[in-house]
């Protein structure tokens, strides 16, 4: 049995942000991803969260699924409708990846890495995954192709004992890194609070308000991998090679062993 999951506590702390009152809470559900995405195309309004004790098919990227056992761990997903090009949808995967991480270290005092576009990675065992998935309106002729909605969806973590023999040198839980059961509230809360933060201050940095430290610095800063790390890379047939920054639009540069600079994609990156 799952510890019950204590709504009031986060609606509470959630108070003056979008979050609060579109709070909803799930025993089980297949996906909350695919619950957040139905919701939307039903009219569900910015900020609704949905936070289950347990999914039945938790949706992971590239097509895998995500080990979602009862109570183990925080399995949300967030409903945002930014005013935003889909070129840029990629910046909300990355500031999703920083208000992750920062949660973690600021409820359980251990800093993930996180490696690119947004595994959150303690040693090399991934102790969260993020999947954002978007709906977006056609180009027309004078404007571009822009987000309708996007679901950003987390997965942390916290309680489990063990993993199954085939993620066990993959996967790790804040319990296997600090011996200690953590409580989803806080830092449900805490992540939430800090999204908000990221996504206004992303929306600033591409209305051109804001001129201090951009998303791409800040996250550069934030992760180990965006710069200097060997690497494979599992895209256009797998190849291997050194990080480089990120371009303009988010996107990892590796420098491969033949001197090319390759754009990453879709991920797929590995320490080599
Ligand atoms: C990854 O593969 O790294 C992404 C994992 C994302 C898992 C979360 S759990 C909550 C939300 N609902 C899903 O079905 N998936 C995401």
């Amino acid at each position: 049995m799952p510890e019950s999951f204590n709504l009031a506590e986060v609606a509470g702390a959630l108070a003056n942000t979008p979050f609060a009152g579109n709070l909803h809470h799930l025993a089980s559900v297949d996906s909350t991803n695919a619950l957040a995405l139905e919701a939307a195309q039903a009219g569900a309004p910015h900020g609704s969260v949905w936070i289950a004790d347990e999914q039945t098919a938790g949706r992971g990227r590239g097509g895998h699924t995500w080990l979602s056992t009862p109570g183990d761990g925080l399995y949300v997903s967030v409903l945002l409708r930014p005013q935003m090009t889909i070129a840029n949808a990629l910046w909300l995967s990355l500031a999703t990846g920083l208000a992750a991480q920062e949660a973690i270290s600021t409820v359980a005092n251990i800093r993930p890495d996180i490696r690119w576009p947004n595994d959150l990675l303690i040693g090399n065992r991934k102790v969260g995954g993020i999947l954002v998935e978007t709906s977006t309106t056609p180009a027309q002729s004078t404007t571009p192709a822009m987000l309708r909605h996007a679901v950003i969806g987390v997965g942390l973590n916290l309680n489990h004992q063990s993993f199954p023999p085939e993620l066990t040198s993959l996967a790790t839980s804040l319990r296997q890194e600090t011996g200690k059961i953590w409580p989803r509230e806080p830092i449900l809360t805490a992540f939430l609070r800090l999204l908000n933060q990221q996504i206004a201050l992303l929306e600033e940095e591409l209305t051109g308000i804001r001129s201090s430290s951009s998303l791409l610095e800040r996250f550069s800063a934030a992760s180990s991998w965006v710069c200097g790390r060997r690497v494979s890379v599992d895209e256009s047939g797998g190849y291997t090679g050194v990080t480089n920054g990120l371009d303009e639009r988010g996107f990892l540069l590796v420098t491969g062993d033949d001197g090319t600079t390759h754009t990453v994609l879709s991920g797929g990156v590995r320490a080599q």
